[in-house]
């Protein structure tokens, strides 16, 4: 079995990631989806000191392979980035660059039993932070038919979204990744697409265990505070609701006149199917960055 410092996960966009935030020696850095420190390594090079780098991920096995990182002097804070982006601005914290590199890493993919995968058999989790938190099973076994439709329609989009509530009623209690792919692929039997019948189930199951649109919401707001002046943001996407409470919301700072505080360096998001041939996982992703206005 892999230790958690050999696993990997290619960064995505990584040059061009860097280009937007431009990073300069000295400059200070807080990394909000650390992960395993692709985007996180190349900063630290760039600025010349670990001392200067906040690392935050809520993952175990992430906190553990960025231990070289720490080790050089990065201060690395296990929790939610929502609790942390909150609490360094309580603190009244600024940085010079911001990253949030959203979605999972491939590891959490890639390990069968954290659950996140339709593809292997595995206990049906998908927490990110394992201490704590609802599993996917216990929603799937839990919930009303409503907040099942409602989170399949609203973080899937799952244009079958009644049929594979309904599906999950009638065959719970869940506790296995492929029991639940089993349920969805009946619901679609005969009706071929281009993904597999349970890609939406499994996404939208993934968004309210870990909360994933209320933490970026939440530490949207924050972010201009907690950027220096001319500081920037860098933020990956890779769910057109996540890309467009990005944008919103760098829109909204743009335009608001006086107090505008943030300004777009990025008109148009720059896609991840550019890094597509190295690695297909890339393919959703879409980077846009800000600049604090001074
Ligand atoms: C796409 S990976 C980041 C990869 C990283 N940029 C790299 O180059 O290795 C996303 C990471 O964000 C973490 N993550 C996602 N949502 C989080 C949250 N709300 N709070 C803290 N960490 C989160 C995941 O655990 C995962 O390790």
């Amino acid at each position: 079995m892999n230790t958690p410092q050999q696993l990997q996960h290619i960064p995505v966009l990584l040059e061009r990631t860097l280009e937007l935030l431009q990073p300069k020696k000295g400059e200070t850095y807080l990394d909000l989806t650390a992960g395993y420190g692709g985007h996180a390594g190349k900063v630290i090079e760039a600025i010349g000191d670990a001392h200067f780098a906040t690392l935050v991920d809520r993952d175990e096995n992430a906190i553990s392979a960025l231990e070289p990182l720490k080790k050089r002097g990065a201060c690395v804070i296990k929790t939610d980035y929502a609790s942390a982006a909150a609490t360094l601005n309580g603190q009244g914290e600024s940085y010079d660059m911001i990253l949030l590199d959203l979605g999972v890493s491939s590891p959490q993919l890639d390990i069968a039993k954290r659950g996140f995968s339709f593809m292997q058999n595995g206990p049906l989790d998908m927490r990110m932070d394992q201490q704590t938190g609802f599993t996917a099973a216990e929603i799937c076994n839990k919930a009303s038919e409503n907040e099942l439709v409602q989170i399949l329609r609203e973080y899937g989009e799952e244009p079958h979204a009644n049929k594979v509530a309904k599906a999950i009623i009638a065959n719970r209690p869940f506790s296995t990744t492929t029991q639940l792919a089993d349920v969805v692929g009946k619901v679609y039997r005969g009706r071929r697409g281009k993904i597999h019948p349970a890609t939406r189930t499994f996404q939208a199951l993934r968004i309210a265990v870990n909360q994933e649109l209320q933490q970026l919401q939440d530490t949207l707001l924050l972010i201009p505070n907690l950027l220096r002046p001319d500081g920037r943001v860098a933020i990956i996407s890779f769910h057109s609701l996540e890309d467009r409470m990005v944008k919103r919301f760098f829109k909204e700072e743009q335009e608001a006149g006086y107090e505008a505080r943030l300004q777009i360096l990025t008109k148009q998001p720059i896609s991840g199917a550019i890094d597509d041939v190295h690695n297909p996982r890339a393919r959703s992703a879409k980077l846009r960055a800000a600049v604090k206005i001074k």
